[in-house]
Order: C-alpha cells, then sequence, then structure tokens
C-alpha cells in the first residue's frame, strides 16, 4: 500500500487545512510566551480530533489509525505542542479505555474525553520509573469500595488541564510489574494534586507537569482490566502511543524540509542560490529519503495496529517511533544548519523545530528501548 485510500485523503486535507491556517500562524508567539492552546483544542474537538479511532457508539470519530496519524502529522507540521496535545488524549487516555474498559466505564468516560469536553492524561513515568517502566512505586491499597493512591508521578503531559487521568499504581512494589493496576481518575477528586509545572527546551506550548496522590480514593469500579492487569495495559496503550510520536516527529520533519527547500532556493551566496551546491543538495536529499522512508514505516504500523497481531503491530509501532524520531532531529538539524546563522535565531521557525524535535527520541521510550523492543524480536 502506497497511497492512501479517498477517506484518509479527505481526512488529511481537512487536517492540513486546518493546521496551515489556523494552526501554524500562532505557533511562533505560542512558543515564545508558553502559552497552552486550548481555543485550538476546541476547535480540534469540534471536528472529531480529540476521538478519532475511539468508535462512534461512544462518541469518537471511528476512524483507522491510518486516519489519525495522517491527520496527526499534519497538525504537528504546524505546531509539534498542539499535536502532542491531541495525541496523548487520542492515544494514551482513550485507548486503554477503549481497549480494556468495561461497557459501563466506556460509556461513562469516552464521551466526554472523545468529545473534547474533558481532557485526557496518563501518568506512568514516576521520578524512579521512567525506562524502567515495572518499578512503579505508587501504591494502591484496597479499602472497602475504593483503592487508595499514595504517590508521585513526573513529566505528566496535559496533566495541568486534564480532567480525567488514567494512572497506574502498584499494589506490591517488591513484585515490580506484576502487581501494577490501572485506574481512571476523576482529576476533581480530594488527594489529587498537580504539581511543579515543567519548563522544557521545546514544545513550551504544551503543558506537562507533575501529579501527587495523597490517600486518594478512587472507586473499585475505575479499575481498568482487572486487578494486576495494569503492566500490560502500560506497555499495550505505549505502542499506539509511539506511532503518535512517530506522526509527530513526521510533522515536524516535513516542516523543516520544507522550510530547508525554501531558503536553498532563495538565500544567495557567491552569486548563486545556495541550493545550487552539492553540500545544500546531498542535504536535501537525505532528508526527503529518510521522511518517505520513515512515513512509509508509520504508515505500515498504523495498519498494523489495526489488525489481530498485537506482538507485531508492537514491533512495527517501535520501529516507526524510532525511525521518526531520529528523522525528526536530523531534518531540523540540517534545516538549521542549511540556514545558516538566522536558523539560531528565536525569529526563524527552524530554530522551534530544532528543539521540538529533540522530545521524540525521549518520551514515550527513548530510541534505546525502541532498540530494546525491536531487538527482542529477533535474538530472544
Ligand atoms: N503489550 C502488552 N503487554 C506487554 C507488552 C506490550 N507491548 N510489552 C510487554 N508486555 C508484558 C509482557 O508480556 C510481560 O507480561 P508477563 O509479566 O505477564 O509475562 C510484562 O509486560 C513485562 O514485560 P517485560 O519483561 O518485557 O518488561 P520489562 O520490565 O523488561 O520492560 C520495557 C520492558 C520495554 C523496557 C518497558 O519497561 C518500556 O517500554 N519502558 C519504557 C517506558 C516508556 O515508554 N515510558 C514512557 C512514559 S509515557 C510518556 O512519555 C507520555 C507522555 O507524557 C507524552
Amino acid at each position: 500500500m502506497f497511497d492512501l485510500p479517498d477517506d484518509v485523503l479527505q481526512i488529511q486535507q481537512l487536517a492540513r487545512d486546518f493546521a496551515r491556517k489556523e494552526i501554524l500562524p500562532g505557533a511562533q508567539h505560542r512558543d515564545h510566551v508558553h502559552e497552552f492552546p486550548a481555543d485550538l483544542v476546541r476547535q480540534l474537538s469540534e471536528m472529531g480530533f480529540m476521538g478519532m479511532v475511539v468508535p462512534e457508539a461512544y462518541g469518537g470519530a471511528g476512524l483507522s489509525t491510518l486516519a489519525y496519524v495522517v491527520a496527526l502529522e499534519e497538525i504537528c507540521y504546524a505546531d509539534a505542542s498542539v499535536g502532542v496535545t491531541m495525541s496523548v488524549n487520542n492515544s494514551l487516555a482513550c485507548a486503554p479505555i477503549v481497549a480494556s474498559g468495561t461497557e459501563a466505564q466506556k460509556l461513562k468516560w469516552l464521551p466526554r474525553l472523545a468529545s473534547g469536553e474533558q481532557l485526557g492524561c496518563y501518568a506512568l513515568t514516576e521520578p524512579d520509573a521512567g525506562s524502567d517502566a515495572g518499578a512503579q512505586r505508587t501504591r494502591a491499597v484496597r479499602d472497602g469500595d475504593d483503592y487508595v493512591l499514595d504517590g508521585n508521578k513526573i513529566w505528566i503531559t496535559n496533566a495541568p488541564y486534564a480532567q480525567v487521568c488514567v494512572a497506574y499504581a502498584n499494589l506490591a512494589p517488591e513484585e515490580r510489574h506484576k502487581g501494577v493496576c490501572a485506574f481512571i481518575i476523576d482529576a476533581s477528586s480530594p488527594g489529587y494534586r498537580i504539581g511543579k509545572l515543567e519548563e522544557k527546551l521545546g514544545i513550551t506550548s504544551s503543558a506537562t507537569s507533575e501529579l501527587s496522590f495523597e490517600g486518594l480514593r478512587v472507586p473499585a469500579e475505575n479499575l481498568l482490566g482487572g486487578e494486576r492487569r495494569g503492566f500490560g495495559i502500560a506497555m499495550a496503550t505505549l505502542d499506539g502511543g509511539r506511532i503518535g510520536i512517530a506522526a509527530q516527529a513526521l510533522g515536524i520533519a516535513q516542516r523543516a524540509f520544507d522550510l530547508a527547500c525554501a531558503h536553498a532556493k532563495q538565500r544567495m551566496a557567491f552569486g548563486k542560490p545556495i541550493g545550487s551546491n552539492q553540500a545544500i543538495q546531498w542535504m536535501i536529499a537525505d532528508m526527503a529519503t529518510r521522511i518517505e522512508s520513515a512515513r512509509l514505516l508509520t504508515w505500515r504500523a498504523a495498519i498494523t495496529k489495526d489488525g489481530t497481531d498485537k506482538a507485531r503491530a508492537s514491533h512495527f509501532c517501535s520501529m516507526a517511533k524510532l525511525a521518526a524520531s531520529e528523522t525528526a532531529n536530523f531534518c531540523a538539524d540540517k534545516a538549521l544548519q542549511i540556514h545558516g546563522g538566522y536558523g539560531f535565531s528565536k525569529e526563524y521557525e527552524v530554530e522551534r523545530l530544532f528543539r521540538d524535535a529533540r522530545i521524540t527520541t525521549l518520551y514515550e521510550g527513548t530510541s534505546e528501548i525502541q532498540r530494546i523492543v525491536i531487538s527482542r524480536n529477533y535474538l530472544g
């Protein structure tokens, strides 16, 4: 499959038009003042983009993962901060409820998240449980009809604005991942506290903070997938999240590429456009080739994700994330180099792309973690 089907092309066009008309013009300003794009998120909600793969029966758009990643790339072409806000809601908050929720949980939580009436976040990472996600120390203790949660989460995208949190806590930390449970948490619950807001290198207009749970009572009916099933849910959720980050990275890479081409054609040096030099031509060729390769891998991962072979999907999701995130950093770096000193200035968009690209090889699993997941499928 090398061309997108017509229905996906329509979604792509819709996302592209919106992204370039409504999102792109304010992206530099929001980045400079670190402004959360609340109004754009509201508009994305109205377009059905906050619950793209949620079935229509639960208020979502009922689209394929391929349509989702194609749309997300377009949004991130304009502003990766807007894109990650959308990606976390879709991939990390809605998806585990779609995959593992009971019918009652789906009916209660998905319509509000998919419609954008409420924003979701995903709380897995802890101070001592980053790449080693199985080292969850946040405690969950059963008490009557509730679980009581105590612990700290860090680097939680969307947390400062989220009303719903899919969070992980451990019944038995000494058993590592085997004690982990997943919960759907109403962020207005007593004991749910938003901590320090992170000042970040890039994606500065997305919102990231610490979270703490202090004697937080979660009704047992909010347990997702059963006791001690949380780690598998977290990992399966991240498979989907990783294609979202691949799409984000592709958007950044494509924007960097387009800006680099435009500059190479227009910037004169030694009496001719700099793009007439082989040094620039080779950079452009390498950028284009890496983007096309990563995009094909991302589309393949998306199609596989909608199939029945979950292990195969996990494999391609990690490959797509690895390829696309490394490509985004490569392209942003080359685009900045082609811009010369101008690229180092905050007046130029490539400076923001260079900073925004950096997170893509870190969150939702570093490049090193993706290599672990991929190589295990060959070496055991
Ligand atoms: N789907 C379902 N289950 C899975 C799975 C998957 N993709 N991968 C592993 N599992 C299951 C295994 O089958 C195993 O189950 P059993 O105990 O029943 O046998 C269990 O999970 C443990 O698996 P492993 O032994 O492979 O676990 P591990 O401790 O070696 O860790 C890891 C594996 C791949 C390194 C994992 O810890 C990992 O992915 N780490 C990175 C964490 C990460 O990506 N964090 C991102 C934070 S979220 C974020 O960034 C969001 C944001 O704000 C934008």
